[in-house]
């Protein structure tokens, strides 16, 4: 791609266009995403004190370290993902695919990818544009990520790419945006739901409430709100889509040896939650799956504070390793695509057999 049409791509991303929504001035505003985010939106995540406290275990020795976080619930580790880069699926190879591997790309779809800023959902967006769909809609609260994610994908694929800085649990500004998507797209045909967030060495006793609902709000209800806003949206316009949720094996098994009994209720609500929707939404010709990771290797897990754990976790894993962040991307273009026509209500486990020991 020319450097030319790359600054025009990158100038298409805006945060929000005019028609229709009633989103602060501040978002109606078409300007380059070169430009540097000023991080004063009122739908980026509120600013709490939290303390994590995070236990370690080396050489015999048992160590508690608090570790103040100024801006959760989202937590920005220093070193973030290695980032591949995209390619676009061109016409010329499309047409040289056999019907097999035709049911797999996503040719004139539409995608909305929460979660899309960083970590397992920027890969998977990424997945989606080089499986051939036309238009993504990235939701996400982190603001600066969140913009250069749309540009770096549009500019290496050149799908149409827009950014929607909002928190999933803000119900009217998911509808909002969502009624956005549709306006400029037409349909939504695709909703990968990654956006989510992780608590762990947090004993039940002592678990704050506050920091507890909070969690639900974001893992449950959060993707409940965005899943009924694109649900109705599909409904409507009679689109035959598929969701992908990224619920986690945390649903199913208990971790060990850090306790997160909210993370791990709230996983569980997300798979259920799902099923229930797949059979609810079936006659409207909706597919609804789960997808259920192990222990990746996203910025959240490249902290020094987790090393003694991750050893715990690879011990744990049959093939030895943490997945890495591209490991779902198949997968979620499998049940985005025609290659899962059949599939609804299933929960799939990608975790390196972690969960056959
Ligand atoms: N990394 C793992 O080991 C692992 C394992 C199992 C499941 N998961 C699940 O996969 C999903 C993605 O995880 P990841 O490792 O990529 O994490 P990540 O923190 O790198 O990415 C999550 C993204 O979601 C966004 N987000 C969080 N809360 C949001 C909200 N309220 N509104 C809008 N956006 C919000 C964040 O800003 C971030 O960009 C999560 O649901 C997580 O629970 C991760």
């Amino acid at each position: 791609m020319s450097s030319r049409s790359a600054v025009r791509l990158a100038t298409r991303c805006t945060a929000f266009p005019t028609k229709r929504t009633v989103f602060p001035a501040s978002h109606t505003t078409v300007r380059s995403v070169s430009k540097t985010p000023k991080r004063e939106d009122a739908a980026v995540a509120t600013a709490l004190e939290y303390e994590v406290p995070i236990i370690t275990y080396k050489d015999g020795l048992r160590e508690e370290h608090v570790v103040p976080i100024s801006e959760p619930p989202v937590v920005k580790p220093p070193g973030g993902d290695v980032r591949k880069v995209a390619y676009p699926l061109s016409a010329a190879v499309c047409d040289q695919l056999t019907p097999t591997m035709k049911k797999f790309t996503l040719n004139d779809r539409v995608a909305v990818v929460t979660g899309a800023g960083r970590g397992l959902g920027y890969n998977m967006a990424q997945a989606l544009a080089e499986a051939g769909v036309k238009g993504i809609a990235i939701i996400d609260m982190l603001k600066d990520e969140g913009e250069i994610a749309a540009r770096e994908l549009a500019e290496q694929t050149g799908v149409d790419v827009r950014f929607y800085p909002v928190d999933i649990t803000k119900e009217t500004l998911v509808h909002k945006a969502v009624e956005d998507i549709v306006d400029h797209y037409g349909k939504i045909d695709i909703f990968i739901n990654s956006a989510g967030i992780a608590d762990s060495n947090m004993p039940a006793e002592n678990y704050s409430i506050d920091r507890f609902r909070r969690l639900m709000d974001i893992n449950v209800n959060g993707n409940f709100i965005v899943a009924q806003a694109i649900g109705k949206e599909m409904i409507r316009t009679g689109t035959k889509g598929s969701m992908v949720f990224i619920a986690s094996m945390s649903g199913s098994i208990v971790n060990y040896p850090q306790q997160q009994n909210c993370y791990n209720a709230s996983k569980a609500a997300v798979i259920q939650m799902c099923k229930s929707l797949a059979a609810e939404w079936a006659h409207y010709g909706i597919r609804v799956n789960t997808i259920s990771p192990g222990y990746m290797d996203t910025a959240l897990n490249r902290v020094p504070q987790l090393d003694a754990q991750k050893k715990m976790w690879v011990e744990r894993t049959p093939q030895g390793r943490l997945g890495n962040v591209d490991e779902l991307n198949n997968l979620a273009v499998m049940l985005a695509s025609d290659a899962s026509s059949f599939m609804t209500g299933s929960n799939i486990i990608i975790d390196g057999g972690y969960t056959l020991w």
